[in-house]
């Protein structure tokens, strides 16, 4: 099972909630797929989450088990893939330490991705130093597994790059191939709209579709989506760009023809809004039914989860610890 030649996967999610129907298309629907032809090691990210939670860290330590039934539950075999806790591989953190000598001040507050996270969390200066470092712990997340290959959504690419600027660096500072360079993996379709049409599915934004949704919020959620203003009568020509009803369906439907022909048919003229809803809403009940069924008959053994995680974190700080002591090697930190 454990081939030599098989690519590397690491990845995660921050446990700040449960995951959403943005995460599944970003990334969640790539790593099931992977785990057939990679080594796949999945992080719970509760560390970086507490980078700006430390006003309620309950809420992300509870939210590790919401994520792993997430994880679960979309098909994420525990045999194949190795589940674990960040907090949980204090190798992790020591990898950080060192990486954190090789950026700047500056490098660090031009990573577009925090740039905007800042922005919308008004941190303006008042920055928790973990927070705008927690790239550096990326970073360590990712060269601690010598992991190759990393799927995320589009919004994580910043991170990669500075990944790998830091994997160049250390090398070049120990004159040794330690760490090993990744590559992101982008999904077909790298990011999904909120329901209201803004650019962004995300929770804190209010306009997500959880993955746990019940048949009645996803009907609600399908109905409350954004389409075209303009379209108010049904002969009325209509705007398939922009109009979040097609986005999803572009990333649902597998029946590309399909969509193609409402397409067209919407852009004439004479193709209602809740024609083309209640398509999509068959589309995320046959695809979410599953999946919810799943979550909760696996919610119903939390000690069973919870198993799984423990194991998989024995695994993932055997994996770690081996980098670490290369990586401290290299420094010439092995003093006995
Ligand atoms: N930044 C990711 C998120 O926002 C979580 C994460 C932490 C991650 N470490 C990672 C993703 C390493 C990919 C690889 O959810």
């Amino acid at each position: 099972m454990t081939d030599l030649k098989q690519p590397v996967v690491l990845t995660g999610d921050r446990t700040t909630g449960p995951l959403h129907l943005g995460h599944y298309v970003g990334s969640l629907r790539a790593r099931v797929q992977l785990q057939y032809e990679a080594k796949q090691f999945l992080l719970l990210a509760d560390t970086q989450a507490l980078t700006d939670n430390m006003g309620s860290p309950h809420r992300i330590s509870r939210n590790v088990l919401e994520v792993a039934l997430d994880y679960l539950a979309v098909g994420i075999d525990p045999t194949r893939s190795t589940i674990f806790i960040q907090s949980q591989v204090p190798e992790l953190a020591e990898l950080s330490q060192y990486l954190l000598n090789l950026v700047t001040l500056a490098r660090l507050e031009r990573n577009p991705t925090i740039k905007e996270e800042i922005r919308l969390r008004g941190f303006e200066r008042d920055i928790p130093a973990g927070f705008l470092t927690y790239p550096v712990s990326q970073a360590a997340d990712i060269t601690a597994f010598k992991a190759t290959l990393v799927p995320v959504g589009d919004d994580q690419l910043p991170m990669i790059e500075q990944t790998n600027e830091l994997v160049r660096r250390f090398n070049n500072s120990v004159e040794r191939a330690v760490l090993v360079e990744c590559e992101a993996v982008l999904a077909r379709v790298p990011r999904l709209p909120g329901i209201d049409g803004k650019a962004k599915m995300s929770k804190s934004l209010g306009n997500a579709i959880q993955l746990a949704a019940s048949p009645d919020e996803i009907v609600k959620a399908v109905n409350d989506m954004y389409t075209d203003p303009n379209h108010l009568r049904v002969s009325d020509p209509g705007r398939v760009e922009g109009n979040v009803v097609f986005a999803f369906l572009d990333a649902f439907e597998p029946d590309i023809e399909l969509v193609t022909e409402l397409k067209a048919q919407y852009r004439r003229g004479g193709l209602g809004d809740s024609v083309v809803k209640r398509e999509l809403n068959e589309r995320l009940q046959a695809l979410l039914a599953p999946i919810r069924e799943r979550r909760l008959e696996l919610a119903r053994d939390p000690a069973g989860v919870l198993a799984i995680l423990s194991r998989g974190t024995v695994l993932a700080r055997e994996t770690a610890g081996a980098t670490l002591c290369d990586v401290k090697a290299a420094l010439g930190l092995s003093y006995f």
